[in-house]
């Protein structure tokens, strides 16, 4: 069979490395990575990424959103373009393998297919979506999110990173980085996406399975809460007429928390940033804001526990007054059945072990699955850790998911 035979030209070896390049660019003393969307670590990523692409005869492409595109053409240039992908921003302490993975994957097949001398009649696109994981610019998946019409490029572009740098600005910047890199339209019809992954959870790897063939992913809702008190002598301010930020954040965040347990731990609830103002040992704060990221797989459930959420947040705490503003809401959602069983049929073709998986974490494939059918490969990563620099995952693992994105992509394309 022809997509067996081109898995072949899948090279480990050369995956591997590529993985430790693009780990230079943003490394951290742990040895993980600290990539931020339209930093200059991530710029220097891009220009590897580019390099290997013109390397392989691929054109490449931007859009008004810094998506980046690195398209071989089909024999059929006219048709839709199928597309791989994912991200190369990374949480502050992020780790090798979360989203780079799905990008080298892509680069990989899509070399492997040049080597092989087959040109398929559909294009195949890479794509490397901005700003993902929403470390530095709230939310995440603003590259996916703009792309495919769920949200307006204008309500991405004024969001403002710690430093009060602006999306725009940031684009503009990374823009001026690469002058000579054409700008394709925003909207653009596309045949399917695929994009592979690190499980970023235990459970392949507890199963001995390579291949996870993924169901969907669950719904998340985000949030950003300010807690406004008053600045206070440490030493002098009388308990009764203090209007303490802080505490009254973790009264709040207390309350969430009892809302959100639940026997079979199904519910996530994550607050993972915290800034308090002025952050002075001796001054009652006087502002506390923070993140809250909740996850549910059952969208009705994740409806009702962010409405209860909101609710809890009507009140006063510690006499601070409390307001709370919705980032992102997202239900959970499934990939069509087409996608799956071609990812489950290219796997067991390659005899390479499979099975069906739901995606705890988010995804840009989330917001290509509005456009086009859509679908994701999991591999398995090192007892299940990620958003850690610890995350690893193996060289063997890694080329059997580009193996069956091979097949995959070419089932859809030809
Ligand atoms: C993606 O990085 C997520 O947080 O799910
Ligand atoms: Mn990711
Ligand atoms: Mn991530």
């Amino acid at each position: 069979m022809m997509a067996v035979d081109v898995s072949k030209f899948v090279n480990a070896q050369r995956l591997w490395e590529r993985h430790m390049e693009m780990a230079q660019y943003g490394r951290t003393p742990q040895g993980g990575v600290n990539r931020q969307a339209l930093s200059t670590e991530d710029a220097m990523a891009r220009r590897v990424l580019v390099t290997w692409a013109e390397l392989l005869g691929l054109t490449v492409g931007t859009d008004v959103v810094g998506n980046l595109f690195m398209r071989l053409q089909g024999t059929n240039p006219e048709a839709a373009p199928v597309v791989t992908g994912s991200h190369i921003d990374s949480q502050p302490t992020g780790g090798r393998f979360d989203g780079v993975y799905g990008v080298l994957a892509g680069l990989e097949a899509i070399q492997a297919i040049r080597e092989a001398g087959i040109v398929p009649k559909r294009s195949l696109e890479l794509a490397v979506w901005m700003n993902e994981e929403g470390s530095r610019f709230a939310p995440g998946m603003m590259g996916s999110s703009v792309f495919s019409g769920s949200r307006t490029l204008d309500s991405v572009l004024s969001v403002i990173d710690a430093q009060g740098i602006s999306v725009g600005q940031a684009l503009e910047e990374i823009r001026n980085e690469f002058p000579d890199i054409p700008l394709w339209p925003l909207e653009r019809r596309l045949h399917a996406y695929i994009e592979a992954h690190i499980e970023q959870g235990p459970v392949l790897e507890r199963e001995g399975i390579t291949i996870g063939v993924v169901t969907g992913i669950q719904g998340k809702r985000t949030f950003r809460v300010s807690v406004s008190g008053e600045e206070a002598h440490a030493g002098t301010a009388a308990r009764s007429e203090r209007r303490d930020a802080l505490l009254a954040a973790v009264e709040l965040i207390q309350a969430i928390k009892a809302l959100c347990e639940d026997d079979e731990d199904l519910v996530k609830f994550t607050v993972g940033r915290l800034d308090v103002k002025p952050n002075a040992p001796s001054v009652v704060p006087a502002e506390a804001v923070f993140s809250i990221d909740l996850r549910h797989p059952d969208s009705s459930k994740l409806q009702s526990l962010g409405d209860q959420l909101l609710d809890l947040c009507a009140y006063e705490y510690e006499r601070c007054a409390v307001s709370i503003q919705e980032l992102s809401a997202a239900p959970s959602l499934e990939f069509p059945d087409s996608i799956r069983s071609l990812i489950r049929r290219t796997a067991e073709d390659q005899s390479i072990s499979c099975m069906d998986i739901l995606s705890k974490a988010g995804h840009d494939a989330r917001y290509l699955h509005y456009v086009c059918d859509t679908g994701m490969i999991f591999i398995p990563c090192k007892d299940g850790i990620s958003h850690n620099e610890a995350e690893s995952a193996t060289e063997r693992d890694l080329a059997d998911g580009a193996r069956v994105l091979v097949g995959v992509l070419l089932g859809l394309s030809t």
